[in-house]
């Protein structure tokens, strides 16, 4: 092994390489983009060494839950992401992708991911062709979204779709994950796609199961009937013979609190009969757009966007009620479209859904909002420095597994998520002592303490608190049948 070289070469770090196993001193080598070799490298030289005493070396973050579809092409340095050491992010979420659909205007929450004529890409290939010519600094692996489709599909979403529109739209699925798609979304809970029954979903799944693709879903409910929403994803995924991940778990609403008890129970039950998956963001509350009947819910709320409105971004929906001169109620129609942060869990329950083996970390971060929840800047920094290290929920050694070799699993995104010889050299070197996460409610868009370096295929994207302007990332296809193989 004696006089090897490499590009680039950490000394003395801390390895935590994603497989939940314990931390150990090490070397790493990175040649091109991927690691070399790791271990004592006494007789390897490096183009460039960094020197990672008292640092920890784990594989680069995946962020498993993000509507980052526009924000990839808009703001492509990723600093949201990039400033927490995430280097993969999975986008088209909760029903809502920017491709297949050309739309001027789009309902909420669609508009979440618009900035007035976002939606331009006629075929999901467009949208990623777009993504491999223009790269960002980091990884994306993308969903298609049923509501996406509902409103490319359908002249009103006030219903079931019929069976020539199921078809149409099962068409584009399959179109979709044959350009690269990984899975498909929905967002049961929103107006779009609300009125699809349980069937409707099935129906849609179909081109999934032959492609090793997923389903993910926001469910229909996760306040009053949440056990019946994830009996719903259960069945779907067993009839579609699908994966099924559950997105964001959590239980809404002071009424519900402690039902992730059971929910939790149900799930780890479930795993023995069928592929289940979920993940979670370390937050008592919760964002998405302004509707009245979360409002209700919530123990606050706050306004995050607003296009009428755009000063109040910021403000509390009660002090935005006062200074308009009426009732919360009617303010909240005024401000739409717009959007909120909600308080409707209960701390015990976040805790209890991060602790549970399986959960997978994902921010869920709303890039464009005007005043977004922390969780965009702050998610996975407040899992390593709050919750594992100062208050010891888990490991630091789980802790990066829920956000690295667990996702890259559950996802099937190869060469990701270990820091292992010939992996993809995506990897974050950060404080353990340091590192913390800054955001806050009042302070939404504060980049986290302690992410020191970041590196993406094998360059590096993020030193000294700023990105390196490296445009490194790749777009991560889906791998067709590999699931079979694997099984
Ligand atoms: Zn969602
Ligand atoms: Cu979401």
């Amino acid at each position: 092994m004696a006089g090897e070289k490499c590009d680039i070469l950490f000394r003395n770090a801390t390895l935590i390489d994603g497989s939940g196993a314990p931390r150990r001193a090490a070397d790493v080598a990175v040649r091109g983009e991927r690691i070399a070799a790791l271990g004592r490298l006494e007789g390897w030289s490096a183009e460039r060494e960094v020197d990672a005493s008292g640092r920890v070396l784990a594989p680069g973050f995946i962020d498993v839950h993000t509507h980052d579809d526009r924000l990839l092409l808009a703001e492509p340095d990723m600093t949201p992401k990039l400033s927490q050491g995430v280097t993969t992010v999975i986008g088209g979420n909760c029903g809502i992708s920017l491709a297949p659909l050309v739309a001027e205007r789009v309902p909420p929450p669609l508009d979440l991911l618009d900035a007035g004529g976002s939606y331009r890409y006629p075929r999901f290939a467009d949208y990623l062709e777009e993504l491999g010519a223009r790269p960002a600094a980091l990884n994306a692996a993308l969903l298609v979204g049923h509501s996406t489709l509902r409103v490319a599909t359908l002249d009103r979403l006030d219903r079931a779709a019929t069976k020539s529109e199921i078809a149409r739209m099962r068409a584009i699925a399959a179109e979709s994950l044959d350009a690269g798609a990984i899975g498909l979304s929905t967002g049961l809970f929103y107006a779009p796609a609300n009125a699809a029954p349980t069937e409707e979903v099935i129906e849609l799944c179909a081109p999934l199961r032959a492609r090793g693709a997923l389903y993910v879903t926001h469910m229909r409910d996760e306040a009053d009937h949440l056990l019946e929403s994830l009996e719903e994803t259960l069945r779907i995924g067993r009839e579609a013979g699908v994966p099924a991940f559950i997105s964001h778990h959590k239980a809404a609403g002071v009424a519900n609190h402690g039902k992730t008890r059971q929910s939790l129970a149900a799930i780890e039950a479930a795993m023995r009969a069928q592929p289940v998956a979920l993940d979670a963001y370390p937050y008592a509350a919760s964002s998405t757009v302004l509707r009245w009947d979360m409002v209700a819910r919530a123990s606050k709320t706050l306004v995050t966007w607003s296009t009428p409105h755009p000063e109040f971004a910021g403000k509390a929906l009660d002090e935005v009620a006062r200074t308009m001169g009426c009732g919360p109620e009617q303010a909240a129609a005024r401000l739409q479209p717009a959007g909120a942060v909600y308080f409707q869990m209960s701390e015990e329950d976040v805790r209890r859904v991060l602790a549970f083996a399986p959960t997978m970390i994902g921010s869920d971060g709303l890039p464009h909002d005007i005043h977004p929840h922390p969780r965009l800047w702050g998610t996975f920094p407040r899992v390593l420095g709050h919750y594992a290290r100062d208050e010891g929920l888990f490991t630091l050694e789980q802790a990066v597994h829920k956000m690295t070799g667990l996702s890259a699993r559950n996802f099937e995104l190869e060469g990701r998520g270990l820091v292992a010889p010939g992996a993809y050299a995506d990897l974050t070197l950060f404080d353990p002592v340091r590192v913390r996460d800054a955001a806050t409610f009042e302070h939404p868009a504060t980049p986290a303490e302690g992410i020191e370096l970041v590196m993406v295929n094998g360059q590096i994207a993020w030193r000294d608190g700023r990105p390196s302007g490296a445009r490194a990332g790749k777009v991560l296809r889906r791998q067709a049948g590999r699931r079979d193989r694997a099984s």
